[in-house]
C-alpha cells in the first residue's frame, strides 16, 4: 500500500459560492418561505474529507414538523397544485431541472463536501441524474388518466363507468446520505407529476443540497406549501412525519432496519408506503468473460461512491477458471480507487460519510479477518483526518461470515469461486436481500437464464448500477416494498377511483 500513503490528503479550498451556502443561517423551507425553527437545536455539518464542522442545519422540532405537514396539507386540500393545468406543472418541473443544471458546479461541490464523494463524480452522476428525474416525470404530468370500463355483471348500456387517477395526497419523503440530491429529486419529481404535496427530510448527515434544491424549487415557481424541506434526525423529526395523521403516503430510502420500523409505524394510520432498502448484491462472473474488461467493471461495481450504494456489487462470484485473474485484475485498480479528498480533481473515491460509518466499515473488515477471511487488497485505512477506507477485497470467505451476509456499505467486496450455474444461483440468492444483481458473460443464453433466476429487482448484464428514470427500481425480499421510477414509480403517487353512473 506504499503508493496510497504517498497521496496528499489536503482538501482543496472551497469556492466562494459554496462558502456562501455554508454560511447561511440554519433555516427550514416551509410554506414557500425560509423560516427559523421553533426550537434552537442544530446539527453540525461535517466535511468527511477533513472531519471538520463546516456548517449547521436545523434539528427540526415537533412543532416544525407539524407546521411543514400543515402547509403541505393546506396546499393539497385547496388544490393549488393538482388543479393547475398539467402543461403549467410540466413547465415548472422542467424549470427545476434547468435550474439544477444551471447550478451544477455549486451543487456538485456541496455534495462533495457533504457526502465526501468526488466532485467529478457528483458532476457526472448525481447532478445530471437529479435533473433527469424532473424532466422524465415532467413528461408524465400531462399523461395521467384513467379508463372507461364496461361493467362485467351489468347489461350493456345500463351504466357509464370509468376510473379516475388522483394524487394520493400529502407525502412524507425521507432520504439517506449516499446520494442526497439525487434521492431528493427522485422522490419529489413523481409526487409533483402526480399532483401531490410533500414534506421531504434529508439525512441528518447530508442536508446541504436538499436545502439548495428548495431555493431552486422556489425560483421555478412551485406554489407555496407544495414542497417543504425540513432538516433533522430520523428518530425525532422523521418519526413524527411517518406517524403524522395528516400524511397520506410515506416514501423512504435507507436501511432495512429503519424501513421495517417505518412500515410498522405507518401501518397505524394505514398510509401508503414505498420502501427502498438495503442490499447485498451478487455479481456473477462466468468463465467466458474478457477479464481485461470485466475486472475493472466489477471493481467499479463495489468501489463507486466508496461502496455506499444500495446496489453495490458487494458479493463477487467468479467462476473458478477465471477467479484468480479477475481478483488480480481488480487489485490492479487499487491506485485508481485510492481514497482522496472529495475536491481533489484526481479523486475517484472519497472517504466514507462519517466517523460512525468509518467505524462500522472497519468493524466489518476486522470481523472478516477474525473469521478467517484473507485480505487480498486494502483491509485498512490510510489514516488522516478524514474517514478514509482503502478499497478492500476479501477472499477465503464463507456464507456464515458477517462480511458475506450483512450490508457493509463501504468499499469492501467478498470474492468467492463457483463451479456451476445452479450452484452460483443458489449461493447468490442465499440472502435476506434482493435489490440488485450483476452477470458478466458473453454467453447470451447464460445471461438470460441467470437474470431470470436471480431474486433481485434489477439485474445488470456486463455493467452495474445502470439506474435510469424510465426503469422501475425496487427490491425483492427485505430490500423493499413497491417501486420508484418509470410508470410504476408514478403510480405509487396515485389513487384509483371507480365512478359508475346509471344511464
Ligand atoms: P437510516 O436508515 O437510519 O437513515 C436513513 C434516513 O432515515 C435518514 O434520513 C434518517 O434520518 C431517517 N430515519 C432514521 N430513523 C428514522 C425513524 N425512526 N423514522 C423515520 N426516519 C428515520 O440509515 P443510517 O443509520 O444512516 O445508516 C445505517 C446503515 O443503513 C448503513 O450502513 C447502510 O447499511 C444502510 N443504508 C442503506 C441505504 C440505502 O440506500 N439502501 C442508505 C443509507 C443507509
Ligand atoms: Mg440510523
Amino acid at each position: 500500500m506504499n503508493e496510497v500513503t504517498a497521496i496528499n490528503r489536503t482538501q482543496p479550498e472551497y469556492s466562494d459560492a459554496v462558502k456562501k451556502a455554508l454560511a447561511r443561517a440554519p433555516q427550514l423551507y416551509i410554506n414557500g418561505e425560509w423560516v427559523d425553527s421553533t426550537g434552537d437545536a442544530t446539527i453540525d455539518v461535517e466535511d468527511p474529507s477533513t472531519g471538520k464542522v463546516v456548517s449547521k442545519v436545523v434539528e427540526a422540532s415537533d412543532k416544525d414538523v407539524d407546521r411543514a405537514v400543515a402547509a403541505a396539507r393546506t396546499a393539497f386540500d385547496d388544490r393549488r397544485w393538482r388543479d393547475m393545468p398539467p402543461v403549467a406543472r410540466e413547465k415548472i418541473m422542467h424549470k427545476i431541472a434547468d435550474l439544477i443544471l444551471a447550478n451544477a458546479e455549486e451543487l456538485a461541490e456541496l455534495e462533495a463536501i457533504d457526502v465526501g464523494k468526488p466532485k467529478g463524480m457528483a458532476s457526472a452522476v448525481d447532478v445530471p441524474g437529479a435533473a433527469a428525474h424532473f424532466t422524465y416525470m415532467a413528461g408524465w404530468a400531462g399523461k395521467i388518466g384513467g379508463e372507461t370500463q364496461a361493467p362485467y355483471s351489468m347489461p350493456g348500456g345500463m351504466m357509464f363507468a370509468y376510473t379516475l387517477k388522483e394524487p394520493v395526497g400529502v407525502c412524507a419523503q425521507i432520504v439517506p446520505w449516499n446520494f442526497p440530491l439525487l434521492m431528493a429529486c427522485l422522490k419529489i419529481a413523481p409526487a409533483l407529476a402526480a399532483g401531490c404535496t410533500t414534506v421531504l427530510k434529508p439525512a441528518e448527515q447530508t442536508s446541504l443540497t436538499a436545502l439548495r434544491l428548495a431555493d431552486l424549487i422556489h425560483e421555478a415557481g412551485v406554489p407555496a406549501g407544495v414542497v417543504n424541506i425540513i432538516t433533522g434526525y430520523g428518530h425525532t423529526g422523521g418519526d413524527r412525519m411517518v406517524k403524522h395523521p395528516d400524511v397520506d403516503k410515506v416514501a423512504f430510502t435507507g436501511s432495512t432496519e429503519i424501513g421495517k420500523l417505518i412500515n410498522r409505524n405507518a401501518t397505524e394510520t394505514l398510509k401508503h408506503v414505498t420502501l427502498e432498502l438495503g442490499g447485498k448484491s451478487p455479481v456473477v462472473v462466468m468463465p467466458d468473460v474478457d477479464v481485461a474488461e470485466t475486472a475493472p467493471g466489477v471493481a467499479g461495481a463495489i468501489f463507486f461512491n466508496s461502496g455506499q450504494v444500495c446496489v453495490a456489487g458487494s458479493r463477487l462470484y467468479a467462476h473458478k477458471s477465471v477467479f484468480d485473474k479477475v481478483v488480480e485484475g481488480m487489485a490492479e485498480t487499487k491506485d485508481f480507487w485510492a481514497p482522496r479528498p472529495s475536491l481533489d480533481p484526481d479523486a475517484h473515491m472519497g472517504p466514507v460519510v462519517s466517523s460512525e460509518q468509518f467505524d462500522r466499515v472497519m468493524g466489518y473488515i476486522d470481523a472478516g479477518k477474525r473469521d478467517g477471511a484473507s485480505v487480498l487488497m486494502g483491509g485498512d485505512s490510510p489514516g488522516g483526518d478524514g474517514y478514509y477506507v482503502n478499497p478492500t477485497i476479501l477472499t477465503d470467505v464463507n456464507p456464515q461470515m458477517s462480511v458475506v451476509r450483512e450490508e457493509i456499505f463501504g468499499p469492501v467486496v467478498v470474492a468467492q469461486r463457483f463451479d456451476d450455474l445452479d450452484e452460483v444461483v443458489k449461493d447468490a440468492n442465499n440472502t435476506q436481500y434482493g435489490l440488485a444483481a450483476g452477470v458478466w458473460t458473453k454467453d447470451v443464453s447464460a445471461a438470460h437464464k441467470i437474470a431470470s433466476r436471480l431474486q433481485a429487482g434489477s439485474v445488470w448484464v456486463n455493467c452495474h448500477a445502470m439506474i435510469d428514470p424510465a426503469l422501475p427500481f425496487g427490491g425483492y425480499k427485505e430490500s423493499g416494498v413497491g417501486h420508484e421510477q418509470g410508470r410504476l414509480g408514478l403510480e405509487a403517487y396515485l389513487e384509483t377511483k371507480s365512478v359508475l353512473m346509471k344511464l
